[in-house]
């Protein structure tokens, strides 16, 4: 693994200085430590974590409840609540904190809109308020309706938690979907499977595969997955308490940690 690390950090500095196109994430002791304001104490809740997220490739963040996967996430996309400070780098191709700017989507655990719109109109706001050209903005809904296996609901009202017209994988394939409209070079995902059944699941994670083959970085937390669904994941970074225990291919992970 570690002639793999050094490899990268080559080609990462390679980018830096020249003008490839595609896009690297880099992560170096990165460090989050939250405080309690009330009495002054802090807690470190990130321990100088070093990684990396390369194109083509979709990565999983493992680990307990607990173990800063969100945090993660949150410090990589730039958007760590107020009662944090964040130490160290993350790098969008060398550049600090561009991780936050509109290369980067993030698709939070919890799926909120508003229920009186059906999906079709959600993502049509959705692109009229995000996308710079409305000419396209039609055919951008109408591709990423198809890509994510939202044609047979498309029309339905999403409603709330009493009256429902679509399931629970189609409201979290909605959510993903509003994140994709704008084509991000970066894509982060927390508890990408959450709350669907394992068929919904094997479909939502096909599909960030094959975003990340178009030369995207795709980056999500996801919780005991199963073992058909951990194939499809190219890296692991797996967390125990703020730390990283494993980070690498996530084919060599049992190999390893045995
Ligand atoms: N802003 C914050 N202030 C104080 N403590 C925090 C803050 N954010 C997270 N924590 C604590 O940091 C630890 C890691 O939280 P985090 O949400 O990253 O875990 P997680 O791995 O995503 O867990 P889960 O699987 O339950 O979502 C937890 O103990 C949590 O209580
Ligand atoms: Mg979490």
């Amino acid at each position: 693994m570690e002639s793999k690390d050094e490899a990268k950090t080559t080609d990462w500095y390679e980018l830096e200085a020249g003008e490839s196109k595609a896009t690297f994430l880099v992560w170096q002791d990165l460090t989050v430590i939250a405080q309690n304001w009330r009495n002054g104490a802090t807690r470190k809740l990130l321990h100088g974590l070093n990684g990396y997220a390369e194109p083509d490739r979709i990565m999983a963040i493992m680990g307990p409840s607990g173990s800063g996967k969100s945090t993660l996430l949150d410090a990589l996309a730039g958007r760590l609540s107020t009662n944090t400070i964040m130490k160290g780098n993350v790098l969008l191709n060398g550049k600090k904190g561009s991780a936050a700017c509109r290369d980067a989507s993030y698709v939070i655990q919890e799926d909120y809109f508003l229920g009186t719109l059906a999906v079709r109109e959600t993502l049509t706001h959705s692109a009229q308020l995000r996308l710079p050209s409305e000419m396209t903005n039609n055919e951008i809904v109408e591709e990423t309706i198809i890509k994510m296996g939202l044609q047979d609901c498309a029309e339905n009202k999403i409603r709330n938690w009493h009256s429902r017209e679509i399931s629970k994988g189609e409201k979290r394939r909605l959510s993903i979907s509003i994140e994709i409209l704008t084509q991000p070079r970066v894509l982060f995902l927390d508890e990408v499977t959450s709350g669907v059944d394992s068929a919904s699941a094997f479909f939502v994670l096909q599909v960030l595969k094959k975003i990340a083959h178009d030369g995207r970085i795709v980056v999500c937390s996801i919780h005991q997955p199963s073992s058909h669904l951990f194939e499809l994941f190219d890296d692991l970074l797996l967390l125990s308490c703020g730390e990283t225990i494993y980070f690498g291919d996530a084919k060599f992970v049992v190999k390893v940690i045995n």
